[in-house]
């Protein structure tokens, strides 16, 4: 089968290689999907550049991509919730990414069925971003009332963390590119503030809840807005203590990740805020409940342009150079 390969780290961004792998095995507890759709993100570039080594340290050659839509082709001996000819996404494992591939084979408990009403492409913008804000809201448990700022809300996460934050009750506040303001209003978000113009730190204040996207240039503002007490969840900061501990972590990356993230726990101490940073991982029940979601309040998501698996690396470069409309794809298959 046809799949895109990374041969080695780098840090300015490398090609991936279209080669010829052999078609995945099952395990008991595998369907082999056919894939249809794959969603490219910022995290891909990251993994590229070896951002996440320490994270998740993947071993070169390997098969990009981190997110996907397809048909189940074949399903092993053991697998109950699931059976041929399902159209099914997910986020792949942090172990076992590769779904810049024409089939791959995914245990059943990191898949969902997909809503009817979104095609192929609309599908994979959901999985990977949909699960980081559901992730991220985990741990705030926020109560309906409460206030959340999302920081580059107009990007491919807020259009998932937006509705979200409003299907739990929350008034919404988003700062990011004025193009994409009426997007994010449809979405449901309360207030819109355009980032080029007009600094948020000097309006905001005592909001409940910060969602992070943009990492260091932003967290101090951000902690800046949250109230005493407050919760920070970032996607872009550093990784610290608390996150390894989470993440099940050895010991020796406890400690390392403690130091890391040392300087926004101190940010958060000052009043009494917590940090908190998320790797969004697979979990195909978190992914079930979306899809409940997505079906029930008929979700809009925004697709922005849809390469070839031959345009792989003209994919990845769209996604590097920003100025996105909704989420860049991948079609494999019909
Ligand atoms: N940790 C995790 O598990 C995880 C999971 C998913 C995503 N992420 C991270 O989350 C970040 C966002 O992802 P995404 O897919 O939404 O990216 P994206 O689609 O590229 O969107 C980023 C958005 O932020 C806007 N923006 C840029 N600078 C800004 C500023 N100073 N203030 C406010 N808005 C600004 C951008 O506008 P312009 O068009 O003007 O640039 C764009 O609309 C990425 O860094 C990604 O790596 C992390």
């Amino acid at each position: 089968m046809k799949a895109c390969v990374l041969n080695g780290y780098d840090k300015k961004g490398r090609s991936l290689e279209i080669v010829n792998v052999q078609k995945p095995e099952i395990g008991n507890n595998d369907v082999l999907v056919k894939t249809r759709t794959a969603g490219v993100n910022p995290l891909d570039n990251m993994i590229i550049h070896g951002d996440v080594k320490l994270i998740v340290p993947y071993k070169t050659p390997l098969v990009m991509g981190n997110e996907f839509t397809g048909v189940i082709e074949k399903v092993g001996k053991s697998v109950t919730r699931f059976k041929v000819g399902d159209r099914v996404y997910g986020r792949m494992p942090l172990r076992k990414i590769g779904t810049f591939a024409e089939f791959i084979a995914i245990e059943q408990d990191s898949i969902a069925i997909v809503p009817e009403y979104l095609s192929d492409e609309e599908a994979s913008c959901v999985p990977l971003t949909a699960l980081t804000a559901f992730q991220a809201f985990e741990i705030m448990r926020p109560k309906a009332g409460e206030t959340i700022f999302i920081s580059g809300g107009t990007g491919s996460l807020g259009a998932m963390a937006i509705p979200l934050a409003k299907s739990f009750g929350l008034s919404v506040i988003t700062n990011g590119n004025a193009e994409n303001r009426d997007r994010v209003i449809e979405l449901g978000v309360d207030r819109f503030i355009d980032y080029k113009t007009e600094d948020y730190s000097k309006s905001l204040h005592d909001v409940d809840y910060v969602l992070d996207t943009l990492g260091d240039r932003e967290l101090a503002k951000e902690f800046s807005i949250l109230k005493q007490g407050g919760k920070l969840v970032s996607l872009k900061g550093l990784p610290n203590g608390e996150f390894a501990s989470r993440f099940g972590m050895p010991f020796v990356k406890r400690m390392l990740f403690g130091m890391v993230g040392r300087k926004y726990d101190k940010m958060a101490d000052k009043k009494n805020q917590s940090y908190h940073f998320i790797f969004v991982h697979e979990d195909g029940k978190g992914l079930e409940t979306i899809s409940k979601l997505f079906t029930e309040k008929k979700i809009k998501v925004s697709v922005d342009e849809v390469f070839s698996l031959d345009d792989v690396n003209k994919a990845l470069e769209k996604v590097a150079n920003g100025k996105s409309k909704g989420k860049t794809i991948i079609r494999i298959s019909k």
